[in-house]
């Protein structure tokens, strides 16, 4: 599903310029649900932006669903980002004023998928998250897990094969964060959706078939070569 090669970034300007990830290298199979954990400032959010397609390496490759996307143009890149990807972040990033059902429904708009099926795409969306009751609810009429699960929703919404989320439990209670990160496991489980998460929770890390751990812009620990616990979702 996504192969990592060697990757590095610099960040910044001329003499300013700093290496933020060195020769980084991560492969997840299709189907794979791998928590990624490291202190602040270690490149996490940074490694996720370059296989989320949101930015460049300075060098090294990826691989998303068997494509190189180094020689991708930026409409091609955009294109599959949107094909294969779904994004889920700490804070939402929900529309306020608009339904649960509206906002799951959006990103199909820039796809040219008609009215009736957005809508109908939307709902499915919803009810797998577990929100078939509250599509009509604007984001300040809900629980902050029940706003990040629209917010899965949404990601859900164009069907992705790759779910990226930047600590999607930060802004949660621990009990809810659970629950939360529950849907991820069922829907990597149930749907086959391969899962890459951010997160600090010792707790929710444990619970992931597989941790890679950054530190100083790189890999310094991936459990993946040790036999998979069985999980549950
Ligand atoms: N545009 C930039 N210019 C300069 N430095 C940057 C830039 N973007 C990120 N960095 C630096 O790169 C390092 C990694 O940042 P990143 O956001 O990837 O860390 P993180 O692991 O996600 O941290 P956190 O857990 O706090 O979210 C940090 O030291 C940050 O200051
Ligand atoms: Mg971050």
């Amino acid at each position: 599903m996504l192969s990592v090669r060697d990757v590095s970034k610099n960040c910044g300007k001329g003499r300013r310029t700093v290496p933020v990830l060195q020769n980084v290298s991560l492969s997840v199979d299709s189907g794979g649900f791998c928590a990624l954990t490291g202190p602040s400032g270690s490149g996490k959010t940074t490694l996720m932006n370059l296989i989320g397609l949101l930015d460049r390496p300075t060098d090294g490759n990826i691989e998303i669903g068997g494509t190189a996307v180094e020689h991708l143009t930026v409409d091609q890149t955009a294109e599959l980002r949107n094909r294969v990807i779904g994004f889920v972040f700490q804070s939402f990033h929900l529309l306020t004023r608009y339904t649960a059902l509206e906002n799951v429904a959006l990103p199909l708009l820039y796809r040219g998928v008609s009215k009736v099926e957005r809508r109908n795409m939307a709902i499915t969306a919803l009810h797998k998250v577990g929100l078939a009751d509250r599509m009509t609810h604007r984001p300040e009429e809900l629980s902050g897990g029940q706003r990040q699960r629209v917010a899965i929703a949404r990601a859900l919404v164009g069907d992705p094969a790759l779910l990226l989320a930047d600590e999607p439990t930060g802004n949660l209670d621990s009990r809810t964060a659970d629950e939360v990160f529950s849907l991820f496991l069922k829907l990597n489980v149930e749907h086959g959706l391969t899962v890459i998460i951010v997160t600090h929770d010792p707790t929710i890390a444990a619970r992931c078939p597989r941790r890679v751990v950054m530190r100083d812009g790189q890999i310094v620990d991936d459990d993946s070569s040790v036999p998979k616990r069985v999980v549950s979702a």
